[in-house]
């Protein structure tokens, strides 16, 4: 018998992700390791610990996309290598982010769609930023050239997210945002005429207003905008923040009118990566004509001999996200998107319906004619043993996630509960959640909370 001497596996060499040295290893995880690691271990050290994050499918709080197919799954893994930003590297994937505007430009009736001028964008908040600039740099223009001062300018919105907050602050704009009332949560045509003036850089009415998830009157403010500047002269032009409804309205209210129909809007921001089904890392914006973005904003890079006009904040940024919003418009084309959204906004109103029945809460929003899903609060004068915090806290307990928050200014003192309904999920899990909210209601009779939870508390993400 031939001799064989025995070479025993050192520890750090045996590839198991529970024994081998990665996990047994006591230093920091907030440094890099000195030596490396089996590949296959570590992969599935990060996976079982990323189970400590929520379930996309149980997470009715987010607008985000968290449902896709198989074939966006290979699109996105086939295109990881593709920079959006080289575009003489990849110019098909500058071909494709250009068909998507035109699709864009034309859902939302451009007047010449096929040659104005839009772009991606990471999300709603990197195009409002852009959306914001040229807004700005217009309303500039125009008081040089009529010698007139350009150092207050001011924006004027209805009660936004947080990114017309971020873009007024970061290129220093005033923010004039029309405070909620209780009876009023959404901006009106008279309190915008009440804040314009000759500096007003621009309005933004919001499709899906992030708190009540109502889409704002864009025809009646561009309305009082056309009257104001048959009266006084004054030309405000109009930016639609369409980051949920900017996918919706086209194919499940066409009746709002509110896209560039409207001579006023001049630009809109539209997700993606919301009901536009596309994944994580793509928003869009649009602008009516060429002429409504100022030229020297825009920079020109060298494209296939020929020359690329770009406006980004950023400048390297994944392809994958821009082609699977490409193959939704293919697939899915207007019948797909009608269906889908039409669904979401069913089981929104279904919720809304059986929220309603319980009889202990206000409905705020039924889930019709706005974003899929509902919201609501509690009766006054009712104590039912908990909080709305409680509420979302209990559900917690069997994964849900569901937003409690309170409203801005000036309606800090009404708590909302709301849930977003997203593809990707049925009548049936609505079903489900209503039967586990009734439990947790029942639970909260027989043992009333002692000392309810606060938003501090309980802060659920509610963007
Ligand atoms: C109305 C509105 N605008 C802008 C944003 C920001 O969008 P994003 O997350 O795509 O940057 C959101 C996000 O929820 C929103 O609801």
């Amino acid at each position: 018998m031939a001799l064989h001497s025995v070479n025993k596996p050192k520890k750090d060499q045996f590839p198991d992700a529970y024994s081998g040295r990665i996990s047994l290893q006591d230093g920091s995880v907030y440094k890099i390791p000195e030596v490396s690691n089996d590949p296959k271990s570590v992969k599935d050290l990060i996976l079982d610990e990323l189970l400590l994050d929520g379930n996309a499918k149980q997470n009715l709080s987010t607008f985000c996309q968290t449902s896709l197919d198989d074939q966006i799954h290979e699109i996105m893994d086939k295109s990881l290598d593709k920079n959006m930003i080289d575009k003489d590297e990849y110019p098909q994937t500058a071909e494709i982010e250009n068909r998507c505007v035109n699709m864009l430009a034309d859902l939302w009736h451009a007047p010449e769609s096929e040659s104005t001028i839009g772009c991606s964008t990471t999300g709603s908040s990197e195009a409002a930023m852009l959306g914001g600039l040229a807004l700005k740099w217009k309303w500039r223009e125009k008081r040089q050239k009529e010698g007139k001062p350009t150092d207050k300018p001011n924006i004027i919105t209805g009660p936004v997210q947080i990114c017309w907050h971020k873009f007024a602050r970061y290129f220093d704009v005033e923010i004039r945002e029309i405070p909620m009332e209780h009876g009023r949560l959404l901006m009106s045509p008279e309190e915008v005429l009440k804040r314009v003036d000759e500096n007003t850089i621009g309005v933004v009415p919001t499709l899906g207003v992030t708190f009540t998830l109502q889409y704002e009157n864009v025809k009646a403010v561009s309305d009082a905008l056309d009257k104001l500047q048959k009266d006084t002269g004054l030309d405000i032009p109009i930016h639609v923040d369409g980051a949920s409804g900017g996918f919706l309205a086209p194919f499940i209210h066409q009746d709002v009118v509110w896209d560039f129909k409207l001579p006023r809007v001049k630009s809109i921001n539209t997700s993606g990566h919301k009901f536009g089904l596309s994944p994580l890392g793509v928003g869009w914006i649009v602008w009516r004509t060429k002429e409504d973005l100022p030229e020297d904003l825009v920079f020109n890079v060298n494209y296939l001999g020929g020359n690329m006009p770009t406006f980004a904040l950023n400048f390297s940024r994944p392809g994958g996200q821009i082609i699977s919003q490409y193959y939704n418009f293919l697939r899915l084309g207007r019948e797909g998107y009608t269906a889908i959204q039409q669904a979401c906004s069913d089981h929104g109103q279904y919720i809304a319906q059986e929220i309603a029945k319980i009889g202990l809460f206000d409905i705020l929003y039924d889930g019709k004619g706005g974003v899929p899903g509902a919201a609501w609060v509690l009766k006054e004068g009712v104590n039912p043993g908990f909080n709305l915090f409680d509420l979302s806290d209990r559900m917690r307990m069997r994964g849900w996630n569901i937003a409690s928050y309170s409203l801005p200014s000036n309606c800090e003192d009404m708590v909302i509960q709301r849930v977003l309904v997203r593809h990707g999920f049925s009548h049936d899990m609505a079903t489900l959640m209503l039967e586990d909210l009734k439990r947790c209601i029942e639970f909260f009779k027989k043992h009333p909370v002692a000392s309810s939870s606060d938003a501090d508390d309980s802060a659920t993400f509610q963007h």
